[in-house]
């Protein structure tokens, strides 16, 4: 999925799948910002990995001291230094989420949101240690998913954004089991609850898994002091 956000799933449009989304998934969109803001502390400086034109970055600087949001789209992080760029509390930097250009013990917080656990399209395994490497030990690492609960929310919002000429047509055939499939090779899945554990699990942390307003799922790791 690499290549499809940088080719055609980037800047403005980006913006636009998230500014027609309708009023549910709105909702989603704003819980999963609230969840986080609840994991942070005013000390904090946060990392966010996959941050798109910054939607959620922007957001994280109303509880935390900093937020430094990366992706690989050069587009997206165009947008956002033009959106948010006069936020001194906010940075963004062009970077791929398996490649963190950043030292050791940076961040106390790393955020992962809207299900780029799965949209990234990475190794998950080596996603989180990338996530592991630059947190600081007793921080966190917040990644969400969509809950399974919230399929036909996700399918109308997918709708949408094909009929806007955003992303192909759904190709209903081999759409299902969570994940939505689209004409021209877009996908995108969600990770369940159980398999988040698993990969904690397989990687030695401890995770706290949690529905969230019926729509998310989010992880949280507290960082151990040898990760
Ligand atoms: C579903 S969008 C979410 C954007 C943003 N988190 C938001 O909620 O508004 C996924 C984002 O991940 C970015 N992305 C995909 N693969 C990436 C990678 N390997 N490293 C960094 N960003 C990546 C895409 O460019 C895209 O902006």
């Amino acid at each position: 999925m690499r290549e499809y956000y940088l080719e055609r799933l980037s800047g403005e449009r980006l913006r636009q799948c998230y500014e027609l989304a309708h009023p549910r998934l709105k909702q989603y969109l704003e819980a999963e910002i609230k969840f986080v803001l609840r994991q942070l502390e005013s000390s904090d400086t946060v990392l966010e990995l996959g941050c798109g034109y910054g939607r959620v970055t922007a957001r994280l600087t109303e509880v935390a001291k900093r937020a430094v949001g990366i992706d690989n789209a050069p587009a997206s992080i165009e947008l956002a230094c033009h959106l948010f760029g006069a936020n001194s509390r906010c940075e963004f930097c062009e970077m791929d989420a398996l490649n963190l250009a950043f030292d050791e013990l940076t961040f106390d917080k790393v955020v992962c949101a809207q299900n780029g656990i799965c949209a990234f399209g990475v190794d998950r395994e080596s996603l989180f240690r990338q996530a592991l490497r630059v947190a600081r030990p007793g921080g966190r690492l917040v990644f969400s998913t969509y809950a399974a609960g919230f399929w036909e929310e996700r399918l109308r919002w997918f709708e949408t954004q094909a009929a806007a000429g955003l992303v192909g047509a759904i190709d209903y055939a081999r759409t299902g089991n969570g994940e939505i499939v689209c004409m021209d090779g877009f996908r995108t899945g969600l990770l369940s609850p159980n398999s988040f554990q698993s990969l904690c699990c397989e990687l030695g942390l401890k995770a706290e898994v949690t529905e969230v307003d019926g729509s998310s799922v989010f992880c949280t790791i507290v960082v151990p002091e040898v990760a």
